[in-house]
């Protein structure tokens, strides 16, 4: 063990001594069945977690009443006691290897999803959730204290499970913190006003789960400090309240931030700088003496350097944790290049979150579904060829390797990498450079061989006679068939990121899918250019999640790049990009250069030629379908562990 990791220290938490001061954040793993009861997928998922190190567990945001509390369709639930022999099980599984279990109970309030709960939401205030669009109805004051025992009687479902402790869930825009939240509290009975009225809602919560689960349980409490809205709460109210709730019995605060309609500040993508949440953990800590956890885009030094300097007692992890459960017992057993790092895409946990579909992870596809995305060693050692060493033949390369296959990479250029060398110049992209170059690593340590600047011909096969052939040979940027595309000011997003071109001032980017805008915005922050955005479809970042669109659109506004849409280009002139509207109205921009982002183009031709060279031929990755980096590592693991 590496002693200096103030992370690796044992800390005491209300009744629990926890192992050390990492948290699994509680994240909705959309593993538990249509009633909120789990499944054998939800216990391995966690299981893996806990098995990987972490000190504690905190199971997601959990439903506590068969009202209106379930926030989505695939919410867990802890509303009667017909899920406690689950939950149970849960508890045993996670307490079995040494973390501690707590679950998160939770009212999803004005923020439900109505097809959820098939009832209209509820809210302190009838005022409409911006994101769901749907308007709740005012609590009446005895549905309010039905509530409050609803909560109570989950935190005891819970005890009776096993678990350590209960976290109320009072983050977020749900019920809980939309009593405190001025923005969406305007009562005026005794649970709206001034602040002390706000709280009181809570602050019952709290008492009644104290009363009904004793002292010798753990109640945690999870707040947004800021909600990052025009009138909502900011860390002048929440740390007067976080003294509230210290009074109140509390045993720990954990420190999030954002609500749905600032979900960016939730679950922060990539477009955000990393652990910027800390000082409102640090503003939190300042005021109470009860351990205080901080969140948000954390890494293991991240995490280290806010526990060194102080400004709180723990770290939640969340998005790091699914990408590699074993972060904990890496950094323990120094480890620490093993990590494989969140790229903070939320490609695979939070774009399936919005459309219910079980948790999922770019880079980590056992993410789940555990048990059937084990790797194994193979049952006969054969020898693999990876043609290309983008991310997907590096991943696939890795995992055969893993399974005890003899692996070769053959890369037709100088680098490694593939389209992930330019997608990871930005700045803002150091997570996904961070990824490649784990990638990397992991491919040589597992003893694969590579051949850089190598063309994987029919001839070369013939001599190295692979019985498995792995076809990763990627894609290439689409020019589009629009006059002037080959002029001197034309280049691709992938030239121009790769410096093979040097833009001049003023710049007119084709394309505001995700390629086209991060291009922009690294134009515009980095190389301090005058930006303009062109889009032929009516909306941009089409596809991408939604809290990194809000991100990423808000971040290029600061920078002043103009976005044009609906307009599909027509000419590149020297000085100029010509588009047209539907309507063939003309709009000309002038451009010193125009960066083209209008997709790639799959290399179906150049894979097919591969079929038939050996025993097994597999074509994975972009050559297959230019896609995203979740399915790269997808297609990766579904072939590998065929073989
Ligand atoms: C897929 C997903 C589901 C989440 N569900 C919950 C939840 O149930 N309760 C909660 O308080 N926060 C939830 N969060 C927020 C996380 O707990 C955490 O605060 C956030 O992801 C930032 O931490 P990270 O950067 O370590 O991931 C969720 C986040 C993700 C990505
Ligand atoms: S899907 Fe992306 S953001 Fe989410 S955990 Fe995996 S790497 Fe991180």
């Amino acid at each position: 063990m590496n002693e200096h990791w103030k992370l690796l220290e044992p800390v005491k938490v209300g009744t629990m001594s926890l192992r050390n001061r990492m948290v699994m954040s509680p994240m909705e793993s959309r593993l538990s069945r249509p009633d909120g009861s789990v499944t054998r997928a939800m216990i391995d998922y966690y299981e893996a977690r806990a098995r990987g190190g972490v000190g504690a567990i905190i199971v997601e945001n959990t439903f506590v009443d068969d009202r209106e509390s379930r926030s989505s369709l695939s919410s867990s639930g802890l509303h009667s006691d017909h899920m406690i022999a689950g939950k149970s099980e849960l508890a045993e599984a996670i307490k079995a290897h040494g973390a501690a279990a707590l679950i998160q109970i939770s009212h999803g309030g004005r923020q439900c999803h109505p097809e959820a709960t098939g009832r209209q939401p509820v809210a302190p205030s009838a005022i409409p959730c911006k994101v769901t669009g749907v308007m709740p109805r005012e609590l009446a004051p005895v549905e309010i204290e039905e509530i409050q025992d609803a909560f109570a009687e989950a935190a005891r479902r819970a005890k009776q499970a096993g678990f350590d402790g209960v976290e109320v869930h009072g983050a977020h825009g749900y019920l809980i913190c939309s009593f405190l939240s001025p923005y969406t509290n305007k009562r005026t009975d005794r649970y709206g006003g001034r602040l002390e009225k706000r709280a009181l809602f809570a602050l019952e919560v709290i008492k009644k789960v104290r009363e009904k689960v004793g002292d010798d349980f753990t109640v945690g409490y999870r707040m947004s400090a800021d909600e990052y809205v025009p009138g909502g709460l900011t860390l002048e109210e929440t740390s007067r309240f976080a003294r509230m709730l210290e009074a109140a019995g509390v045993d720990y605060v954990h420190v999030s931030a954002g609500i749905y309609e600032s979900g960016h500040h939730i679950v922060q993508p990539m477009y955000l700088p990393k652990a910027y949440l800390v000082h409102l953990a640090w503003g939190i800590k300042k005021v109470v003496k009860i351990p205080v956890i901080t969140v948000g885009a954390h890494d293991v030094s991240t995490a280290e350097e806010a526990l060194q300097k102080g400004k709180a007692d723990l770290v939640a992890l969340g998005r790091s944790l699914i990408a590699d459960p074993e972060l904990p017992e890496k950094l323990a057993s120094g480890r620490i290049g093993d990590i494989r790092p969140c790229i903070r895409g939320n490609e695979g946990c939070s774009s399936r979150f919005d459309t219910a579909e079980p948790q999922r992870c770019e880079v980590n596809p056992a993410c789940g579904r555990e048990r059937e995305f084990r790797i194994t060693p193979a049952a006969v050692r054969k020898s693999v060829m990876v043609v290309g060493g983008g991310i997907s033949g590096l991943e696939a390369a890795r995992v055969a390797a893993l399974r005890g296959h003899e692996v070769t990479v053959v890369e037709k250029g100088e680098r490694l990498g593939g389209h992930l060398i330019e997608a990871s110049v930005p700045k803002f992209k150091e997570k996904t450079r961070q990824l490649l170059d784990w990638a990397i690593n992991q491919a040589h340590e597992g003893g694969v061989k590579v051949r850089l600047g190598t063309e994987a011909t029919a001839s070369l096969i013939g001599q190295a006679r692979p019985e498995v052939l792995l076809v990763a040979v990627g894609s290439d940027f689409l020019i589009p068939p629009v006059p002037g595309c080959d002029k001197e000011c034309a280049a691709t997003a992938g030239e121009v990121l790769l410096g093979k071109r040097t833009p001049g001032d003023k710049v007119v980017v084709v394309g505001a899918g995700l390629i086209g805008c991060e291009t922009a915005l690294y134009l515009a922050e980095e190389l301090n250019k005058q930006v303009t955005i062109v889009e032929m479809l009516d909306e941009m970042l089409v596809g991408v999640q939604g809290a990194c669109q809000e991100a990423l659109r808000e971040r290029l506004q600061e920078m002043g790049v103009v976005v044009h849409l609906g307009w599909r280009l027509d000419e590149v002139s020297d000085r100029a990009v010509v588009c047209r509207d539907e309507k063939g109205q003309r709009l000309e921009i002038e451009a010193d250069t125009v960066v083209l982002a209008t997709g790639l183009v799959a290399r179906k031709d150049v894979a097919e030629r591969f079929k038939g060279l050996a025993h097994e031929v597999y074509i994975i990755g972009d050559c297959l379908q230019a896609r995203k980096i979740y399915h790269c590592f997808e297609d990766a693991w579904r072939a590998v562990l065929q073989i």
